[in-house]
């Protein structure tokens, strides 16, 4: 088993009835808090973002609120690209593209600052689960909305009972573990 898959396995824990009842919730709060594991699923995420000769081939990372801000972060610093914030509503102070969406529980709208990507640019999304896959459409929405394209997607977890990857689109997806 590999670094990253291995810290998945014993650093993710599973919160039954969270935050609704029927919901078992992936707390990746024991895997932050582990810095050899942190860095190992850093490492897995950012080879998303490289060709097979190590080349970078993304100009930007997007991550989504709020744990994607936390797995993103460190792979656009480890890639040497541009960090962008996709965030719920009403937190970015500039002008913003939004799209509503559902998530596996509840529903939210997403916002994206219309200059944070540039049209033309190759952008990895990032975030710790991939759940129904609505997270991600949406994102591509707002990353297409800036005249970018999003080449590929980057997850810690894939849920394997939920159709994420089908409703992310047409996408690279790159899953580190499948729960
Ligand atoms: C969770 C998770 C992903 C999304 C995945 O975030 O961190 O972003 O749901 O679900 P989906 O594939 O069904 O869209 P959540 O909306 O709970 O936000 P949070 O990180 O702010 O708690």
């Amino acid at each position: 088993m590999g670094a990253a898959s291995d810290a998945l396995h014993r650093l993710v824990r599973d919160v039954p009835d969270y935050p609704e009842p029927g919901i078992v919730f992936k707390d990746i709060t024991p895997l932050l808090s582990d810095p050899a594991g942190f860095a190992a699923v850093v490492d897995g995420l950012a080879a998303a973002g490289r060709d097979g000769e190590g080349r970078v081939v993304v100009d930007k990372v997007v991550g989504m609120e709020a744990r994607g801000f936390i797995v993103g972060a460190p792979v656009a610093l480890a890639l040497g690209v541009g960090f962008v914030p996709v965030r719920k509503a009403g937190k970015l102070p500039g002008p913003t593209h939004a799209v509503s969406y559902a998530l596996e529980y509840g529903e939210a709208t997403l916002e994206v600052h219309c200059d944070a990507v540039a049209p033309g640019e190759r952008v990895l999304l990032v975030d710790d689960v991939l759940a129904t896959g609505g997270t991600v459409a949406a994102t591509r929405e707002l990353i297409a909305a800036c005249g970018g394209e999003t080449v590929g997607v980057a997850v810690l977890m894939e849920l394997s009972f939920l159709p994420g990857r089908e409703t992310a689109g047409d996408v690279p997806v790159t899953a580190l573990a499948v729960v």
